[in-house]
């Protein structure tokens, strides 16, 4: 780790304004319109409120809105809304659409099935079918605003020039390549003492490499608060484009991992957070020893799983994950043999 570029005075004061005005703005009511309430989206309303506040009160314009995993286009609203009525922003003088968008568009059988609840007399959506008309028809009032890029994130980053960014929301690091490509191309380019990160999956039981990431860089980020399954972080210290041109999941030891993994533990993490991440390290066991170590690890997790299958139902078992599990590593073992 690079322990040497300390934050200059600039940054750490900017930083301590910049973290008051986030920790006022997260706690200050606000009534989304009903558009946005009622907009099908996989974040809570809490969520969706924040992304909103952030646009409109937090963005100064210093650097773009990174906004990527789009699904119907609820982030890009909200930004886009919130922009509109930004008073610190002369939204014509700007030289490039200031939320960049990315968004792959094809179904996969969960999101098709979710769409067909959506528009049951409308659509008959498969998986592998593309819902791009449904998101471009849904942000089309922000598009004055907004630059899409359809298709393959990780395609577009290798595409896309150098440029800041003010605010980066992160709900598109399903797999350990996106979360490399992503990490690499955009983490370099926040600005220190403002850049706000929003880790939309990062209190999830299923994509461990998130946690690596950030454990990685915790002296890079400041970590603010949590906004249901998000963390939300502000960016400190100039983060070195040699340290983030990793394989975040597949650099490291299990030793490595588990060490970076605590690291990354928001400070205030409840006992259902845990237990979410207790998954999470189940699965990044199974990953870097053998599918029995990783199991193992999971069976160990059912005092706390019991705890809260009464009050919630809907979380996801020990079994399930077991099963989830065995399933990544039979598709790991199908990879490696072909
Ligand atoms: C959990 S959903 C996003 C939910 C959305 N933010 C909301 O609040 O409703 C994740 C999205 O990431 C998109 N995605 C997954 N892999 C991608 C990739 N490689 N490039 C671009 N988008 C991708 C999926 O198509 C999906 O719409």
């Amino acid at each position: 780790m690079n322990n040497l570029v300390m934050p200059s005075l600039e940054t750490i004061n900017r930083l301590e304004a910049n973290r008051e005005e986030l920790t006022t703005l997260v706690n200050k009511e606000v009534r989304l319109e009903r558009k946005l309430r009622n907009m099908p989206s996989m974040q809570t309303m809490k969520e969706k409120e924040f992304l909103y506040k952030l646009a409109l009160e937090y963005y100064k314009g210093q650097g773009l809105i990174f906004d990527a995993g789009l699904y119907l286009g609820v982030s890009t609203l909200c930004f886009g809304r919130g922009l509109k009525r930004n008073p610190h922003i002369g939204l014509k003088n700007m030289l490039q659409k200031p939320i960049q968008s990315f968004e792959l568009g094809i179904c996969t059988a969960g999101i098709a099935n979710k769409i067909n609840q959506i528009y049951p007399d409308i659509l008959k959506m498969r998986e592998g079918d593309s819902f791009l008309p449904i998101l471009r028809s849904n942000i089309k009032e922000v598009q004055s605003l907004t630059r899409l890029y359809e298709g393959d994130i990780c395609h577009w980053l290798q595409k896309i020039p150098e440029a800041l960014y003010e605010i980066a929301f992160l709900d598109v690091l399903k797999t350990a390549t996106v979360n490399d490509s992503v990490v690499s191309k955009i983490f370099p380019s926040l600005i220190p003492g403002r850049s706000v990160v929003i880790q939309q999956d990062f209190i999830t039981p299923n994509l461990p490499w998130i946690q690596i990431s950030m454990g990685y860089l915790k002296e890079y980020f400041e970590y603010l608060f949590t906004r249901s399954a998000s963390t939300i972080y502000l960016n400190t210290k100039k983060i070195p484009k040699e340290l983030v041109s990793k394989k975040f999941y597949d650099d490291f030891t299990l030793e490595e991992s588990l060490a970076l993994f605590a690291q990354s533990y928001p400070s205030d993490l409840d006992e259902f957070g845990q237990y979410k991440m207790e998954l999470a390290k189940g699965l990044l066991i199974a990953y870097k020893t053998d599918i029995n170590q990783g199991i193992k690890h999971l069976e160990g997790c059912r005092s706390q799983y019991e705890k809260f299958a009464q009050i919630k139902p809907w979380i996801r078992s020990v079994d399930d994950q077991i099963n989830y599990a065995r399933l990544l590593h039979l598709s790991l073992e199908a990879s490696a043999s072909s």
